[in-house]
């Protein structure tokens, strides 16, 4: 639950990182800016895997019966489908942001001091490739995250079905 509302807020970050940094004029502040968007979502992805490691060792509880049995069966495909399309998304966007860079022949840098290895070797048609990728990647988890957010907001003002609660520190079920 906490790692769901750290990272949520950490990917609404990086994402408008990303949209404000490529509009910058050519500057050390776009610089600066592009090596923070790196290492932060760097961070963002070694909290991903700790995410991941924690729902496979600790399954998430099952949707109460009286919020699943209203839920058409359309509905509790969606649940599980966004959920699981997002946790793929959490790894993609930020590998592919990663072998970009590689490709690109700029190396990650994390908190300026550690430097990662590549994931690729340095190659001008590869980098022109994996970059629409990185946000093409990045816009579907976007559209996803409003979905998810729109469902959460449905069950919380349409259904009143206390969903939302399952988020929310001192949660019943
Ligand atoms: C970048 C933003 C967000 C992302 C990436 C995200 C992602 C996720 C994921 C992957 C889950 C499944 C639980 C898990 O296994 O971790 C989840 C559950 C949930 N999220 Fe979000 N979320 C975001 C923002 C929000 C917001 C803003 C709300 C509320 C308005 C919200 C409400 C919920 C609720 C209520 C659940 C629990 C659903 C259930 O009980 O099965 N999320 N979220
Ligand atoms: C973890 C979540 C991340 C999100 C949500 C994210 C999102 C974005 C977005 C929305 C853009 C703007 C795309 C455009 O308009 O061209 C962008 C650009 C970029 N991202 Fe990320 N990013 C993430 C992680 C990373 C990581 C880990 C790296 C590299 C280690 C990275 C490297 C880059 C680079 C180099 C650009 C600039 C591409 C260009 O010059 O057009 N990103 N990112």
């Amino acid at each position: 639950m906490w790692l769901h509302w750290l990272l949520a807020a950490a990917l609404v970050a990086m994402f408008a990182l990303g949209i404000y940094m490529t509009d910058l004029p050519f500057s050390p502040a776009r610089l600066k800016l592009y090596n923070w968007h790196k290492w932060a979502g760097m961070t963002v992805l070694a909290l991903s895997a700790l995410r991941l490691l924690w729902r496979l060792t600790h399954p998430a509880p099952a949707l109460p019966v009286t919020i699943a049995s209203a839920m058409p069966a359309w509905q509790r495909m969606a649940h599980h489908g966004t959920h699981h399309a997002l946790y793929l998304l959490f790894f993609a966007v930020p590998v592919l942001g990663w072998v970009y860079s590689s490709a690109a022949g700029f190396p990650v840098v994390v908190f300026g001091m550690l430097p990662l290895p590549d994931l690729v070797a340095a190659s001008p048609d590869l980098a022109d490739s994996l970059k629409p990728l990185h946000k093409l990647a990045a816009l579907a988890m976007g559209a996803l995250v409003l979905m998810h957010v729109g469902a959460a907001v449905k069950h919380q003002l349409i259904d009143r079905d206390g969903l939302m609660h399952r988020m929310l520190p001192g949660r019943k079920a």
